[in-house]
C-alpha cells in the first residue's frame, strides 16, 4: 500500500518570460520562412497553449492542424512506447511543416511522429518545442526552435500536465510529490 502524496508546485518559467520568448520564437520563424505559407502541427495536448500563442505571432500565411500521441501513461514516467491516438485532417505533402511540440523528454515521441511525417511527403519538416530536457534524452532528435533548456525535473503547467491536472497553470512549474 503505497502512502499518501502531498503535491506542491514552484513556479521554474513565469508567464511573462514565456510571453517574450514565444514572440521571438516567432519572429525567428517569420524570418526563417519569409514570404511563404506554414503549416503547424500541434501534438495534443500539452502543445495547444503553446501553438496557439505562438500562431499568433507568427507574420505569415498558416495553417494548423493537431496529432495526438499517447507515450505517457497516468504517471511521471514514459511507458516507453508510443501510438498514434488522433491522426491529421489534412494532407501535408507540399507544406512546410513545423511540429509544435511542449516538451522533449526522452525524445521517444518526436522520433515517432517524425519519422511517421516525414512519409507524408511534406516540402520541409521542423520542430518547436516549448521546453527542452536534453539531459534525459535516448533518441538523438533535435528541436530547430526551442522555447528553454530545462534541467532533469518535472513541470507542470501552460498546456503540461501530471495525471490530466495543471495544464491552466499560467506558469511552467516544477511538481513535487513527496509522500507523506
Ligand atoms: P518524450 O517522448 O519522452 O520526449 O516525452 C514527450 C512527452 O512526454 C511530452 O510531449 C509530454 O507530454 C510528456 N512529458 C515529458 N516530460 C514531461 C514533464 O516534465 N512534464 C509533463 N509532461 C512531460
Amino acid at each position: 500500500m503505497g502512502a499518501a502524496r502531498r503535491e506542491t508546485y514552484q513556479v521554474l518559467i513565469r508567464r511573462t518570460e514565456i510571453k517574450n520568448r514565444v514572440e521571438a520564437v516567432a519572429r525567428k520563424i517569420t524570418r526563417d520562412f519569409k514570404g511563404q505559407r506554414i503549416h503547424l502541427i500541434g501534438v495534443l495536448k500539452g502543445a495547444c497553449f503553446f501553438l496557439a500563442d505562438l500562431a499568433r505571432e507568427i507574420d505569415l500565411e498558416t495553417s494548423i492542424d493537431f496529432i495526438s500521441v499517447a507515450s505517457y501513461g497516468k504517471g511521471k514516467e514514459s511507458s516507453g512506447q508510443v501510438r498514434l491516438l488522433k491522426d491529421l485532417d489534412n494532407s501535408i505533402a507540399g507544406l512546410n511543416v513545423i511540429l509544435v511540440e511542449d516538451i522533449l523528454d526522452t525524445g521517444l515521441t518526436l522520433n515517432y511522429l517524425l519519422n511517421v511525417l516525414k512519409q507524408r511527403k511534406p516540402k520541409t519538416l521542423c520542430v518547436a518545442a516549448l521546453l527542452d530536457k536534453p539531459s534525459r534524452r535516448l533518441k538523438p532528435v533535435k528541436a530547430d526552435y526551442i522555447g528553454f533548456t530545462i534541467p532533469n525535473e518535472f513541470v507542470v503547467g501552460y498546456g503540461l500536465d501530471y495525471a490530466e491536472r495543471y495544464r491552466n497553470l499560467k506558469d511552467v512549474c516544477i511538481l513535487d510529490l513527496r509522500k507523506q
